[in-house]
C-alpha cells in the first residue's frame, strides 16, 4: 500500500474546501489552513461555513476517518505536505483587476515554511503572469537549501455541482514546466486521469489563462443569448426556440444558452473585467469579453423596464414580490446576484418590496433593510401589483397560479428566469413578460 501523500490548502473558502474534501475522500491526506480561528474552529467542530450541498457530509466523513484536518498553523501544515494550494482569494480591485495581496502573502509565509522540496500550486483564479510573481516572491523569502516549484492548476467548479464537477471534470488543467513537480500533480490527480480525464499539460502562463478564458468565453455566450433576448422581445421570436435551434449544431452546443437577468456570481464578473483588464495592460483590447460584460451591466436596466412596464406609475403605489434572491440556484451566494441588484433599483423607484429565497434570506436582510421577507411564494405574493422571478429555484418552477392570482391585488408576472409558459399564464388571467419569450 502507498503512503498517503499530505497536502495542504490554504483558504478555507469554497474552492479549499471543496478541494480539501474530495482529495481526502481519494485517500489524500489533507490539511486545510485558514488565517480566521473563528472559522477553523466551526469546521473542527464539524460545521461548514458555506452551504455547499453534499459537502457538509464529505467533510464529515474524511474527518473522522482522520484524513482531512482543519488548522491555523500554517507552518505546520506546509512542513507536513509535499503538495501546498493556495486557494484565498482574489476579490477585485476598483479599476477590474483582481487583488492579489493575499495570494502573495500566503507565498511568502509558505516560503518561510519550507523546509526540502515542495509543490507551490495555485487554485485561485490569477491572472497569467502571478506563478512567477509568485515563484519571485517565494524565492526572496525561502531559507537556504529549501526548493520548490511553481504550478498553476485552475478549478472548474461550479457553485451548487462542486463536488460533481471536482469527481468527474471534463478536463485537468496543469501549468507546470517541471518534470518532478509534474509527476507529483499527475500521481495527485490520478484517481481522475485513469478513469480517462483528458489532461492538458501546459505551462503556468498558459494554465492561467485557460481559466479566464473559458469563463469569459461562458459569459459571452450568456451575454450573446441574452442581447438576443431582448431583440426577440422587439421582434416577438421566442428565444427558447432561437437557442434551441442554434444549440443543437454541437458546434455550438446547447448549454449556457438560457436568457435571464445577466450572470452573476463570484467568478463571471470578476473574471471576465479582469481579463479585460489583463488585455489593456497588455496594450490589447478584447472586444468581445468587453462586449459580454457591457451586455452583462445593460441586463439590469432592461429587467427593470419590465418591471416598470407591469407596475405602471405611480410606482410609490406598488408593491412587488420577488422570488429567489441568490445569484442562482442551490447556492447561498449574492454576490453580484442580479436579483439583488434589481431589488435595489426597485426600492429606489419607491415601490414597496417583499422578497423570498429558499435558503438567502438571513443574509439579504442585512443589504436589504427596507424589504419585507417572506417564507413562500404565496405569503410574498400577498397583497401584490406584480411577482417577479428572479432566481429559478426549483420550487418557483411550478406555481399554483390560481392561488397566486387570488392572494395578489394585480395579477402580473415578470419572470426573469423563463420558468412559466407565458401562455398559461395569460390563460390564468396574469399579465406576464419573460426574457425573450412571445
Ligand atoms: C462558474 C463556472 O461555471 C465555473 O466553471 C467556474 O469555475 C466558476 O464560475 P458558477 O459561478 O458557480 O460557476 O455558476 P454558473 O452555474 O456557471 O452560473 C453563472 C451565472 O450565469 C449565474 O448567474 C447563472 O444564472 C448565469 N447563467 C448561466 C445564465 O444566465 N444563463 C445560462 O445559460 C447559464
Amino acid at each position: 500500500d502507498a503512503i498517503a501523500m499530505h497536502i495542504a490548502i490554504i483558504g478555507t473558502g469554497y474552492v479549499g474546501l471543496v478541494t480539501g474534501a474530495c482529495f481526502a475522500e481519494f485517500g489524500v491526506n489533507v490539511t486545510c489552513v485558514d488565517k480566521d480561528a473563528a472559522k477553523i474552529a466551526l469546521l473542527e467542530d464539524g460545521r461548514v461555513p458555506i452551504y455547499e450541498p453534499g459537502l457538509d457530509v464529505l467533510i464529515e466523513k474524511n474527518r473522522r476517518a482522520g484524513r482531512i484536518h482543519f488548522t491555523t498553523d500554517l507552518k505546520a501544515a506546509v512542513h507536513r505536505a509535499l503538495v501546498v494550494f493556495i486557494a484565498v482569494g482574489t476579490p477585485p480591485n476598483p479599476d477590474g483587476s483582481p487583488d492579489l495581496s493575499q495570494v502573495e502573502a500566503v507565498a511568502a509565509q509558505i516560503a518561510e515554511a519550507l523546509d526540502g522540496y515542495k509543490v507551490i500550486v495555485t487554485k485561485s483564479t490569477v491572472p497569467t503572469g502571478t506563478g512567477q510573481a509568485i515563484r519571485r516572491v517565494m524565492e526572496e523569502c525561502c531559507p537556504a537549501g529549501a526548493s520548490f516549484s511553481v504550478a498553476s492548476n485552475p478549478e472548474f467548479l461550479r457553485e451548487g455541482d462542486a463536488i460533481n464537477d471536482f469527481m468527474h471534470p471534463e478536463r485537468i488543467v496543469i501549468g507546470c514546466e517541471d518534470p518532478q513537480a509534474n509527476a507529483i500533480l499527475r500521481d495527485l490527480y490520478a484517481p481522475l486521469i485513469q478513469t480517462g480525464v483528458p489532461l492538458v499539460a501546459t505551462t503556468v502562463e498558459t494554465a492561467e489563462l485557460i481559466k479566464y478564458a473559458s469563463n469569459a468565453f461562458l459569459a459571452v455566450k450568456i451575454s450573446f443569448i441574452n442581447d438576443l433576448a431582448l431583440l426577440c422581445d422587439r421582434l416577438g421570436c421566442d428565444v427558447l426556440d432561437v437557442a434551441r435551434g442554434m444549440g443543437l449544431d454541437s458546434r455550438i452546443g446547447s448549454k449556457f444558452l438560457s436568457p435571464g437577468p445577466g450572470y452573476g456570481g463570484s467568478c463571471f464578473p470578476k473574471d471576465t473585467r479582469a481579463l479585460a483588464h489583463l488585455a489593456r495592460s497588455h496594450q490589447h483590447r478584447l472586444r468581445i469579453v468587453e462586449a459580454g460584460i457591457a451586455i452583462n451591466d445593460d441586463m439590469h436596466e432592461a429587467m427593470l423596464g419590465k418591471i416598470k412596464t407591469l407596475l405602471g406609475e405611480p410606482y410609490t403605489d406598488k408593491v412587488a414580490g420577488m422570488l429567489g434572491l441568490t445569484f442562482k440556484p442551490e447556492t447561498s451566494d449574492l454576490r453580484e446576484s442580479p436579483a439583488m441588484a434589481i431589488a435595489a433599483a426597485i426600492r429606489r423607484l419607491g415601490v414597496t418590496l417583499r422578497a423570498s429565497d429558499p435558503v438567502a434570506i438571513p443574509e439579504a436582510a442585512t443589504l436589504l433593510p427596507d424589504v419585507t421577507f417572506c417564507e413562500d411564494p404565496y405569503e410574498t405574493a400577498a397583497g401584490c401589483d406584480l411577482l417577479i422571478i428572479a432566481t429559478e429555484w426549483n420550487l418557483y418552477r411550478r406555481l399554483d397560479l390560481e392561488r397566486l392570482r387570488e392572494v395578489m391585488r394585480t395579477p402580473a408576472i415578470a419572470d426573469l428566469r423563463n420558468v412559466c409558459d407565458p401562455m398559461q399564464a395569460r390563460r390564468a388571467g396574469f399579465r406576464y413578460l419573460g426574457v425573450g419569450r412571445r
